[in-house]
């Protein structure tokens, strides 16, 4: 959601800055812009509404300006209209800014502004800063002393970027909230919402933190805080090749990140898994008797990250016997949960962004919990703001619909699961070496998901007209169900529910007719003999039923559609096997109904707002 990139340096700015927000689109956004200054000539500010095709037509790309902020804004208070869009000027045209977030005094500072003779050409709360800089300049500061005042006097949450026409040789920032990287070049400098557009130039970077402001020059950055005092940050070595981020051949994001899952889990199982009888080498900074002492677990996510918590309560209950709970982020956080002594909090989160999430967080630590944030963007705000972080090293994901980054959490948390159940004396040594030779095999089986791909695609051309789906499962493969049903609503807009299967004849069974595909997820485990009374109920009333069975089984032969059969694994592996199908199915589906698959109608990335 909104995107900020900014460059300083020895080369034109116009292209670099337009290709940084490309990579940003994934985050969502209706609206951008960008401004350019620094050789001597007039700042030139270009904005668009729509996509960014639209704002690339305006720019002059050969443009040899070597400074430059640029922004996607994804609108939340006005229309995503070419005035709204970003960079906002001040009145004189002198100083821009691009912002990420809201201010939330910006009434009162517009006033204030007004009264000083100061005036306004957009109804934004970002104007005010700008203008707010301007009018601090014209009381004698230098813009670096009115940068730092005129952030002194927002409220609220921002990242910031801001330039002077007139000064040449720097960009100043500032974050509370929504996140900043600078990527450091060789006499050049960049800025950015995350990492994804500093890749093609620098894998150096630094985090900026909460409270930082940082100027941005031809040599690298400096960081101070509000008052001016200088501020040490690390800088990261980002691990991601370039290419990472790129689309490699693949039509589309999402097809390359659901094909990437074989590499992704393999590489974040790397390490983690124990030889022989050792100890799981999760790098926990709790004690053995801190896990020990864990009364209770609360897992808080959104969306695809939720689904992920109600299979790692499943896990964790079965093999550490601790109680887990498992909440909507955007639940948790207001409904004054009860944390006891002994409570951890684990975060499920790949952005590492999400406001509801962060809150939740925020909100149990406040109460006492331990906090663990499960993450896959290193340097992240979750990541900061947890006591702890298991990252899962899926790569960037850049499609909206989360696909590598869901099946490495569910391995994360197996191996949370597992490491909780050896401390705490719960887990059978038989199980253990059945799950984590099973973890081994897992990256083998998931290339043979892979390959399941035409099959798929011919379920999905015969319903992709449907108008709902239903998708059933039980046990750890329910919250599957749930996540097929949402890969599919979310990038081809077919309504879809998921059910628990035993849940269906309590009310779903009524939609059930010959025109409803049913997905039934059966793989051969303690729940199939339900599972397969509770479909042979749909196919009684005509259900379509498409399903996922274990290698061999032949029980739904007679009465499925079409049966796809999965490689044998443990039961409560399965999940991370049975989810590839479901994800193909969707994207094949959305592809064929001629949907935008990478950045579906009105999603975001990283959902930075309640
Ligand atoms: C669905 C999807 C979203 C996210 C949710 C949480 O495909 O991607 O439902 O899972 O917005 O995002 P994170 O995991 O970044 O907190």
């Amino acid at each position: 959601m909104c995107g900020i990139v900014g460059y300083i340096g020895q080369q034109g700015a116009a292209s670099i800055l337009v290709n940084g927000l490309r990579s940003l689109e994934y985050r969502g956004y209706d609206s951008a812009g960008l401004a350019l200054a620094g050789d001597g000539g007039p700042l030139r500010v270009v904005r668009a509404s729509g996509k960014l095709a639209n704002l690339a037509g305006k720019v002059d790309l050969s443009d040899p300006a070597p400074l430059g902020i640029g922004h996607t804004r994804w609108a939340t208070h006005g229309r995503p209209t070419e005035e709204n869009a970003h960079p906002h000027r001040s009145g004189d045209g002198r100083v821009v800014a691009v912002h990420n977030g809201i201010f939330e005094n910006f009434l009162e500072l517009r006033q204030e502004l007004k009264a000083a003779g100061e005036t306004f050409q957009s109804e934004t709360d970002t104007e005010c800063f700008p203008v707010m800089v301007a009018h601090l300049m014209k009381q004698g500061r230098p813009f670096p002393a009115a940068f730092r005042e005129a952030v002194g006097r927002m409220r609220g949450i921002y990242a910031l970027a801001c330039l002077h026409a007139e000064d040449p040789d720097r960009i100043l920032a500032a974050r509370s909230g929504p996140p900043l990287v600078i990527g450091l070049g060789d006499g050049e400098t960049f800025l950015a919402s995350d990492v994804v557009p500093l890749l093609p130039h620098t894998r150096r970077v630094i985090f900026l933190e909460d409270g930082d402001l940082a100027e941005l020059t031809r040599e690298g950055a400096q960081i101070t805080d509000l008052e001016g005092n200088p501020v040490e940050r690390a800088v990261h070595t980002i691990p991601y090749d370039p290419v990472a981020a790129e689309k490699g051949g693949y039509k589309h994001f999402m097809q390359k990140e659901i094909f990437e899952q074989p590499q992704a889990l393999s590489n974040t199982l790397l390490n983690r898994l124990p030889l022989d009888a050792e100890s799981i080498p999760l790098d926990l900074p709790f004690s053995d008797a801190d896990l020990r002492g864990l009364s209770r677990i609360h897992i808080v996510a959104c969306g695809t990250s939720w689904h992920a918590g109600l299979v790692g309560k499943f896990l964790i209950e079965q093999l550490s016997r601790v109680a887990v709970e498992v909440d909507y982020a955007s639940e948790y956080r207001y409904r004054e949960p009860v944390i006891q002594p002994g409570t951890l909090l684990i975060g499920i989160t790949q952005s590492g962004e999400t406001a509801d999430t962060l809150a939740a967080m925020k909100e149990a630590a406040a109460r006492g919990a331990r906090t663990l944030a499960i993450c896959n963007v290193m340097g992240s705000t979750a990541t900061r703001q947890a006591e702890a972080t298991l990252l899962t090293h899926a790569g960037p994901e850049i499609g909206v619909a989360s696909t590598k980054a869901f099946t490495t959490q569910l391995a994360v948390l197996t191996l949370l699961a597992l490491k909780l159940g050896e401390v705490r004396g719960t887990l059978d040594p038989d199980l253990k070496a059945g799950l984590l030779q099973g973890l081994r095999e897992l990256p083998a089986h998931l290339e043979r998901m892979n390959a399941l791909e035409p099959r798929i695609l011919q379920w999905a051309q015969r319903w992709k007209d449907a108008d709902d789906f239903l998708y059933l499962g039980r046990g750890p493969c329910y919250p599957i169900a749930l996540e097929g049903a949402l890969k599919l609503k979310e990038i081809s807009y077919i309504h879809a529910e998921g059910y628990p299967a035993g849940e269906m004849k309590h009310g779903p069974i009524a939609l059930i007719d010959k025109n409803l595909p049913v997905v039934a997820l059966m793989p051969h485990d303690a729940h199939r003999e339900k599972t397969l009374s509770n479909l042979q109920e749909a196919a009684a009333r005509d259900g379509r039923i498409l399903a996922l069975v274990t290698e061999g089984d032949t029980g739904l032969a007679a009465i499925a559609e079409d049966v796809l059969e999965i490689p044998a694994v443990h039961p409560w592996l399965a999940p991370i096997l049975y989810t590839v199908p479901l994800q193909l199915l969707a994207y094949h589906i959305a592809v064929l109904r001629g949907c935008d698959v990478d950045q579906p109608r009105n999603l975001a990335k990283s959902v930075t707002v309640e």
